[in-house]
């Protein structure tokens, strides 16, 4: 059995040039899913699964992540003032979430990069990385399955998602082996972001991995890749072509619900199927949905006019997201 995990890293310097203008001088991790900034679903999912020691990868212009997670005493104070206790509460609970560490990313030259940059802090213990763009739901289980997976393996455990082959190229994907168990693979090759027709399956990497620390060493020779960057789906590639390194790869299949919030229209319809599961506003939400999209087949497409002017075509083409 290998050590218990107790450590998350999250990449978080990407440049959200998708969400340009929002993300001009504000982190794209703060937009709100709903009404909580998108990276605190992923720190809360960390949380759940035990780690509470949180190390996030940021850049320039990062700031507010780290307000995010401190203390707002000004803001508190006028709430204590107020006596609003429900809205002190939301404030503190990002504030005393977990024990934040942060450490600069530098060169944007790729995830492999940015997980590299964990190195220091993690040191000779395995660790698990989220990516902030995909967003688990709390109702189901991934990260713990995963950490329990690695215990049993002592490997490096990946979680994958069945896609349609025609979003196979957005992914880094896996050729994979069944195993014993019914929602584990184990994974004989991976490749990043591979057109439809090379793709070796339709197991697509969602972003949250547990990786042992002889990832670190792998990443330091890992050439750049797709893209020009250092890929961690390629030193994951060295992994599993050779067991002797670190165990080997296996992907824990992941059936439930998962919200991505990397793209414009992912994170719409994030929001939209966060918030019609909430208490205080699916009641209302729903039937006011159910009435708009009825009136969607009369109405005219107005859209073709907006869009002349907001978009250009490059921005409908799928493309890495950053
Ligand atoms: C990254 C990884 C990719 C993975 C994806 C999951 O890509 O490189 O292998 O499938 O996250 O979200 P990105 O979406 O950051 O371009």
């Amino acid at each position: 059995m290998a050590k218990r995990v107790t450590k998350a890293v999250i990449p978080a310097a990407g440049l959200g040039t998708r969400f340009l203008p929002a993300t001009k001088a504000m982190p794209k991790e703060m937009l709100p899913v709903v009404d909580k900034p998108a990276i605190q679903y992923v720190v809360e999912e960390a949380v759940d699964a035990g780690l509470h020691d949180v190390l996030m990868v940021t850049g320039r212009n990062k700031n507010a992540l780290e307000n995010h997670f401190d203390r707002a005493t000004e803001l508190e104070a006028s709430l204590v003032q107020k006596g609003d206790t429900d809205r002190l509460e939301k404030v503190n609970y990002s504030t005393d979430l977990a024990d934040m560490h942060y450490v600069r990313q530098g060169d944007p030259k790729g995830l492999g990069h940015a997980v590299l940059r964990a190195k220091m802090h993690v040191g000779d213990e395995a660790f698990a990385v989220l990516l902030g763009d995909d967003i688990i739901d709390s109702r189901d289980t991934l990260l713990d399955r995963m950490l329990e997976v690695q215990q049993e393996k002592n490997a490096t455990v990946v979680a994958l998602l069945e896609v349609d082959p025609s979003q196979i190229h957005l992914y880094g994907a896996a050729a994979v082996e069944t195993t014993d168990a019914d929602d584990v693979v184990r994974v004989t090759g991976l490749v990043e972001k591979p057109d439809r027709e090379h793709a070796p399956s339709n197991y697509a990497i969602i972003g949250r991995y547990v990786l042992r620390p002889e990832v670190f060493e792998v990443l330091e020779r890992t050439e750049p890749g797709k893209g020009g960057e250092i890929q961690l789906t390629d030193a994951l590639e060295t992994l599993a072509a050779d067991e002797s390194i670190a165990g080997g790869v296996y992907g824990v299949v992941f059936r439930g619900r998962r919200y991505d919030t990397g793209d414009r229209l992912d994170y719409i319809k994030a929001i939209v199927q966060l918030a019609v599961d909430r208490a205080d506003l699916g009641p209302e939400l729903r039937p006011w949905l159910r009435e708009f999209a009825a009136g969607l087949d009369d109405a005219p497409a107005s859209h073709e006019i907006v869009d002349e002017m907001t978009t250009t075509p490059a921005d409908s083409l799928a493309s890495p997201r950053n």
